[in-house]
């Protein structure tokens, strides 16, 4: 949970859209507060595990998803930024986790 959103970027010259195709699909942060909220609704709404991305870019955007029960979390635009992002953001979650005195998966997820 989730995919991307469905957007349009025009450029006012031309009058056209700015993409290859008339739409694209928004992705990155700014679709993290719309996700974060679907996937609380997914929760509720299944028994099954719930992988949260959107706009995953830090280990406080991790412990977001985590908090509103996903069991895990994908990390997509900010890969493309960074090939290495997945990595600096499970480095900064041993610390993150620390501050938050949340030890355990359970008690973030609580
Ligand atoms: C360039 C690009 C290609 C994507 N291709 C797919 C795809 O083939 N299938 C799919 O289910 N989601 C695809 N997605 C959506 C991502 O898997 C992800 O759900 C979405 O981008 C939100 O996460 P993010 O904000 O971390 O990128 C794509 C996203 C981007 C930016």
């Amino acid at each position: 949970m989730a995919n991307t959103y469905p957007a349009m970027a025009i450029d006012v010259r031309t009058g056209r859209s700015k993409l290859g195709n008339l739409t694209g699909g928004l992705s990155g942060p700014a679709i993290k507060p719309i996700t974060l909220t679907a996937g609380l609704e997914a929760r509720k709404a299944v028994k099954i595990p719930v992988i949260g991305l959107g706009g995953v870019e830090t280990a406080e955007d991790v412990l977001d998803y985590i908090c509103v029960g996903a069991s895990a979390v994908q990390v997509g635009t900010a890969s493309f930024a960074d090939p290495r992002a997945s990595e600096a953001i499970i480095e900064g979650l041993g610390a993150l986790v620390r501050t938050v005195k949340c030890n355990t998966y359970q008690r973030i997820k609580g």
